[in-house]
């Protein structure tokens, strides 16, 4: 089996990934520039699987460095994590994110170009399904955002479709995460946001260590049984598991694909606090507030395309996906370091 350059591997979803790949045989090369993301987490993913990784310490936007790594390696495909995610902050940074996003996904389709490498496996998002669609969502419905990140999403997709189209042997699978969490069994990979978690299940992680006082709800108007907003966490390992489906899957066959990965199940926001209380044996304390803007009342996948095509479904339940995360919680106070 040939390499996998994996661009944001030392990430969150990345890491994870990056030790299904290696179970399952495969060769990985690790480029991430580091921004959101620390060294130590290599170290961790070798740990686990007993096996090296390369990793270069380079920027996607670095045409050169970029060009150095398909020089010194033999590179098969491309599975392509590294980039900016919060979408708050994408508001505020629009020209960072699309030069980081954007830019950077074009440098690395340019290199591949050059160097004949015709594989990429893309992390996209259910963000690109946008407001105006209902769950659960079929890869078929159109797409748009209403923020910056999103639309970096959306536009890379249609990038990849017109790689494809120019060229009849290129291959892209791009993949809409819904909402991944959880941690790896080990609790030695996690998730390990800087500063006050946005997301829903770090910030509890952080109330239930006692880091934060109490988890705001936000919204309990929603169209949803209890009111508060319903979405699909899917645990991160099935997530990873679905990118090493995902990398066969491209090996043999041409054209572009977008592929949901989530559960097909949604969860609110009051069942995930309680699904947390019960795995770390604490009360969560929360209070209701106002709904956070741009925020919509259920999103979650059919997920019958990747079980069609790749074979694939997510196993964890939403307990087991809390009880991993805390296990790494507990055992991480610091974070990866
Ligand atoms: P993460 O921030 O943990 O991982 C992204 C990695 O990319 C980090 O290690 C960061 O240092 C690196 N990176 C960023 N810009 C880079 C650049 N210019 N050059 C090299 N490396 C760079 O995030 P994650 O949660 O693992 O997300 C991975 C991908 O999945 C992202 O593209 C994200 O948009 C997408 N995604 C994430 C979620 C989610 O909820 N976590 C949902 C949908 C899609
Ligand atoms: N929520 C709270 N309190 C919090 C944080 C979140 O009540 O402190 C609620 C939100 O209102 C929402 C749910 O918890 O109903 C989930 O919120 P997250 O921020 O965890 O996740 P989102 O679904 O809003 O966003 C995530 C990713 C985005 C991605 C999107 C769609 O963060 O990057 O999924 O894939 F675009």
């Amino acid at each position: 089996m040939g390499k996998i350059l994996v661009t944001g591997g030392s990430g969150f979803i990345g890491s994870h990934t990056c030790v299904e790949l290696l179970n399952s045989g495969f060769d990985v090369i690790i480029m991430d520039n580091l921004s959101n993301s620390k060294m130590a987490a290599v170290s961790r993913i070798e740990t686990i699987t007993g096996k090296n990784v390369t990793f270069y310490q380079t920027d996607i936007c670095d045409y050169e460095g970029t060009t150095k790594i398909f020089r010194e390696n033999d590179i098969d495909s491309v599975i392509h994590f590294a980039g900016l995610k919060a979408v708050g902050e994408s508001v505020a940074k629009p020209i960072e994110y699309y030069s980081n996003n954007i830019t950077g996904s074009l440098v690395l389709l340019r290199v591949m170009k050059e160097n004949n490498c015709k594989k990429i496996v893309f992390s996209s998002s259910a963000t690109v399904y946008g407001v105006d669609n209902t769950a659960p969502y079929t890869e078929d419905m159109p797409t748009s955002s209403t923020n910056p990140y999103g639309y970096t999403k959306v536009m890379i997709e249609q990038i990849l479709r017109d790689v494809c189209t120019a060229d009849p042997e290129f291959s892209a699978v791009a993949l809409r995460y819904f909402n991944p969490i959880g941690a790896h069994k080990s609790g030695l990979l996690g998730e390990d946001p800087n500063g006050i978690p946005n997301n829903l299940v770090p910030y509890i992680a952080q109330v239930a260590a006692g880091k934060l006082r109490q988890l705001s709800v936000f919204g309990n108007d929603y169209n949803t049984p209890d009111g508060t907003g319903v979405r699909d966490y899917i645990h991160v390992t099935d997530l990873a598991k679905g990118h090493v489906c995902a990398i066969k899957y491209a090996a043999d066959h041409s054209g572009f694909e977008a592929v949901n990965l989530g559960t097909g199940r949604g969860s609110s926001v009051l069942e995930v606090a309680d699904a947390y209380e019960r795995a770390c044996g604490k009360e969560i304390p929360r209070k209701f507030a106002p709904r956070r803007a741009g925020d919509i009342d259920a999103s979650f996948a059919d997920a019958s395309k990747a079980e069609r095509i790749f074979g694939w479904h997510a196993e964890a339940d939403i307990d087991e996906m809390c009880a991993d995360s805390w296990n790494f919680t507990k055992l991480n106070p610091m974070g990866i370091n």
